[in-house]
């Protein structure tokens, strides 16, 4: 079974033809198939390999480099704690259980409705804001009890 629609085809295709080198437009590419899967597979990256004239392993190379990719199904809204040592020293620990408890699964699986999944991250910039919680690429603030308790509503 193909991996992709063939409006999604399209717009991989596209990606090829962006920028003056193909493999330029592979990230883009990438987090095209992120969105849509919200994963990529072996098999998805192997259908991009195939749309950009690209080894597998190169396009699976750049799949698992980059945290933005991930080879878990995320939930449609990715939370994401910092763990970096500030974020550590301020209390991620007690954050990443908290998340756990109050969304109800580990870190890396969705909520059961797929609307949420949780995991840690690297310093996020934000230490000031320790222990610095996203919403997909927004910023909340502090991952405090309250901030956690109010992500249940975001489903
Ligand atoms: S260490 Fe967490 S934002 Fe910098």
């Amino acid at each position: 079974m193909k991996p992709f629609t063939d409006e999604q085809e399209k717009t991989l295709v596209a990606w090829t033809k962006r920028y003056p080198y193909t493999n330029l437009g592979l990230i883009e590419a990438l987090r095209a198939v992120q969105d849509w899967h919200r994963m990529i597979t072996p098999e998805a990256a192997s259908a991009v390999a195939d749309i950009f004239k690209l080894p597998f392993n190169h396009v699976w190379g750049v799949a698992t480099f980059f945290p933005t990719f991930t080879r878990w199904k995320t939930g449609q809204k990715r939370v994401g704690v910092c763990h970096g040592l500030s974020c550590f020293l301020k209390g991620s620990g007690k954050a990443e259980r908290c998340l756990e408890k109050t969304l109800g699964v580990p870190k890396k699986q969705a909520t059961p409705d797929g609307k949420l999944s949780w995991e840690t991250m690297e310093c996020l910039g934000a230490c000031e804001q320790a222990p610095a919680l996203l919403v997909n690429d927004r910023l909340v603030g502090p991952a405090t009890d309250e901030a956690i308790a109010k992500l249940k509503d975001l489903k």
